[in-house]
Order: C-alpha cells, then structure tokens, then sequence
C-alpha cells in the first residue's frame, strides 16, 4: 500500500471501524448490490460489504487513492470484504451530467455531501434505497421528494448500529415549526433540527 493511501485511510477511520459497523448493518437490513456513493472522499467502507461499488468523488486527493488498486484492495480484505469487489472510482463533480446508466443503482449513499439526491437520483432504480444522513440538509431534501418514501432509520447504539424499518411515525419532526423547501434548504445548506436524531435515514425511491 502506497504511504498516501495508508494516511488517508487512517485519517478516514478515526473512529476505527465505525463506518464498517454502520454499512454493515444497512447491509443486513437491505438488498443491494450494485452501490453509487457520490461525495464518497476515501471511504470505502461500502466494499467492505457490498459487492459492487461506485465512488465518486471532486477532491484532488481521491483519484491517487482510488489508482492504489492494491492499496485498495488490502484496506477492503483486512475488513472481510467480498473478495472478487468490484470498485470503480470517478472523479467528477456529482451536479455535473455523468456518463452512468439511470435506472441501475440498488443504493445511493449520501453522507456529509451535499444534495445528492437531488442530482443522481435518476440513477438510482425505482425501489432502489437512498441512505442519507441528515447533517447538510440531503435528508430534509429528500423528505419533501415525492419521489422517496421513509422505511428506515440507521440508529447508533453503544455496540453499533441498528436499523429499525418500524416505528418511522415519530421521526422527520422539526422541533420547531417551520417552512421546508428546497428554496430554504439550498438556503441554508444545513440540516433541520429533528424531535429525534437517527444518524441516517433510508427512503425508497417509490416513482
Ligand atoms: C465531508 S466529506 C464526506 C466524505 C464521506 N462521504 C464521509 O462521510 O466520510 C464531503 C466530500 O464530498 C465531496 N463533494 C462535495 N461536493 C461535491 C460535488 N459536487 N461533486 C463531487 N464530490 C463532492 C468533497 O470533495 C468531499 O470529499
């Protein structure tokens, strides 16, 4: 593993291997195989239990990690990941048009990157999962999206994470009342202040 590949990852898994135990228990809770993850930076967490990936990234720092394809692959075998993985790196701006087919992803992850939904949902497949976190407004955004329905929270919990598919009727509460639209959130480009604070949120891409 090149020395660059190794800081970046060490620096990514502060919390060491929090994301593994987040991505695996939304890989116990859902179907998925093939994987976009926009805004990804080098988290590859996502391979370590899925079997298919597509990372995408702006920064100028990602494609020297994701070209260490052995670097790669050593970080994703040292966490039990499938061992035929399938990783394919973009570097591109995820608002810009991108030469991926609509209609394919079974999962679009949004974490700590801006409105992704906003831009790629149309690659991901109706009946496809969004996994989105609430911290840059993304969640919000997809909660006025006629096109996503809630089925899920991703919660932390001392030994983890768990995803409870039950219960969703008190989640996506503002805890003070105010007016959401995508107006506001391009505005703020920050998450709203929910009764309750799941870390993520899975919706169904439903039209
Ligand atoms: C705070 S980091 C989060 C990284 C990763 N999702 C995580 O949770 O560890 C945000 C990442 O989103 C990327 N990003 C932001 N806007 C982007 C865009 N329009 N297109 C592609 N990547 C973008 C940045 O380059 C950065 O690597």
């Amino acid at each position: 593993m090149k020395p660059q590949t190794a800081d970046l990852w060490s620096k990514q898994d502060q919390h060491e291997g929090d994301r593994w135990r987040f991505f695996s228990a939304v890989a116990e809770a859902i179907e998925a195989e093939n994987v976009l993850y926009p805004g990804c930076y080098v988290d590859i967490a996502p391979s370590f239990v899925f079997g298919s990936v597509t990372y995408l990234d702006v920064d100028k720092r990602t494609p020297g990690f994701f070209d260490d394809v052995d670097g790669v692959a050593e970080i994703v075998a040292a966490h039990n990941g499938p061992v035929n993985s399938d990783i394919t790196f973009v570097h591109a701006d995820y608002t810009s048009t991108l030469a991926l087919p609509d209609n394919h992803f079974d999962l679009l992850i949004s974490l700590y990157a801006g409105f992704i939904s906003e831009h790629c949902t149309q690659h991901l497949k109706v009946g496809g999962t969004l996994l989105v976190n609430p911290s840059h407004g993304d969640a919000a955004m997809a909660s006025i999206d006629s096109r996503y329905q809630l089925v899920g929270v991703a919660i932390s919990e001392s030994a983890g994470y768990k995803v409870d598919t039950k219960n969703l009727d008190g989640y996506l509460i503002p805890k003070k009342p105010q007016e959401i639209t995508v107006d506001t959130l391009h505005e703020s480009r920050r998450g709203i202040g929910y009764t309750k604070s799941p870390f993520a949120y899975l919706f169904t891409r439903v039209a």
